[in-house]
């Protein structure tokens, strides 16, 4: 299905924290099939702000028994999507929604019992927050251990519902705050998730626990210091899956093309049963703007290859990517490509959304 916007009305909003409001929008019942989604994946939201186009992806911190889809925006210091929707949204407004998305999802048996270790650290509590609360809920025989890293008590996002969570899961839920700028009273819980306190804190909790699966979101770095832990402490690479909202890394393109000699290219763009083509040279802009460029309402939204909303498949010819975050490595295996991070590399190049 090519993933497509639609207009949602906003049902309610609700103030987290003083930079965070949680958004949820109301689903007509001819939507709610399009709409079904698994913990851990996002939506893209999209509105016109001083005359632009601006796409952002959220991820859902309802759970799919929450019956509601609620996404929960943090405030980035001259963000340009994330201070309009905190300052400025209101209930009963419109706004433009894509159908859910993403690889980091959750897939719940409820005859699982197995062993998880969650990480989150600000804003990246949106889509652990869903995970906990399916595994919870579906999971009777599954145990969760949360690590959760805020500046401080008031930076903590789903507080309340964390605690409610903690008090109802009395024996599978082991929940421990860590803040970089306030006291809870131990070294442990002091300072920032990095690769040396991910290792003490496996130590001080997780010692004699087996993991089966480790989910984390949050900054690019704390995704690499936890993963690296993880990956000492003997988790397989498969059991770590993470999101990474936003990457410091920019794209090489126009810095340093490829090594190899600029072809120049026919693609052929496929969506919603339509086709356009155009000649794109290898190492010029990505198949995504070219396709824009030359009139297809092709999907994105980060344009960093850190979602994967402008996923594609290569029906003919070769392509290069600049950057992964998103596509899982069957995924690229079996063909698919991230359309703003892709160049072609052969002379003839086929590409589909819809597939
Ligand atoms: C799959 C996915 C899921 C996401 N889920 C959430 C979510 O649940 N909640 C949420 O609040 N955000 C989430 N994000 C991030 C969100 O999409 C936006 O990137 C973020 O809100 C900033 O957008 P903006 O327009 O306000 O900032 P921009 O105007 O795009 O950027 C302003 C400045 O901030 C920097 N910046 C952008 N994003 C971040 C970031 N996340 N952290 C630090 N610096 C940044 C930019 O480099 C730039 O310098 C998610 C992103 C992805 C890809
Ligand atoms: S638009 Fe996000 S990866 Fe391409």
């Amino acid at each position: 299905m090519t993933p497509k916007f639609h207009s949602l009305k906003i049902k309610n909003i609700r103030k987290e924290t003083s930079t965070c409001v949680s958004i949820s929008f109301e689903i007509p019942n001819e939507l709610k099939e399009d709409f079904r989604f698994q913990s851990g994946q996002y939506l893209t939201l999209r509105s016109t702000i001083n005359k632009e186009d601006v796409r952002r992806s959220y991820s859902l911190c309802s759970a799919p028994s929450d019956n509601e889809w609620r996404v929960a925006i943090k405030q980035v210091e001259k963000g340009i999507f994330s201070t309009y929707a905190v300052n400025e949204l209101q209930e009963g407004q419109f706004l433009d929604v894509m159908n859910p998305m993403g690889n980091f999802k959750l897939v719940t048996d409820v005859k699982h019992a197995k062993s998880y270790v969650l990480f989150a650290a600000g804003s990246g509590v949106t889509p652990i927050f869903s995970i906990l609360k399916s595994i919870l809920r579906e999971e009777p025989n599954s145990h969760v251990t949360m690590f959760y890293g805020n500046q401080g008590f008031a930076e903590v996002i789903f507080r309340e519902e964390l605690e409610n969570l903690k008090n109802e899961y009395l024996n599978r839920l082991c929940l421990i705050h860590l803040f970089s700028r306030e006291n809870l009273g131990n070294a442990i819980q002091k300072g920032r998730i990095d690769e040396q306190k991910c290792l003490d804190l496996h130590k001080a909790f997780l010692s004699n626990e087996r993991i089966d699966d480790v989910f984390i979101c949050g900054p690019e770095q704390m995704i690499l210091d936890v993963k690296a832990a993880m990956l000492t402490k003997g988790v397989s690479e498969k059991s770590i899956h993470f999101e990474l909202f936003h990457s410091g890394l920019k794209k090489t393109t126009q810095t340093a093309p490829s090594k190899e000699s600029d072809i120049s290219t026919k693609v052929t763009v496929i969506l919603d049963d339509d086709s356009i083509e155009f000649p794109l040279d290898s190492n010029g802009m990505t198949i995504l703007d070219a396709a824009y460029k030359a009139g297809s309402d092709v999907p994105y939204a980060c344009k960093g290859g850190v979602c994967c909303t402008c996923k594609a498949k290569v029906l003919k010819g070769t392509v290069r990517m600049d950057l992964n975050y998103a596509l899982t490595p069957e995924e690229v295996e079996a063909g698919y490509i991230l359309t703003c991070q892709a160049h072609p590399t052969s002379e003839e190049v086929l590409v589909s959304f819809d597939d």
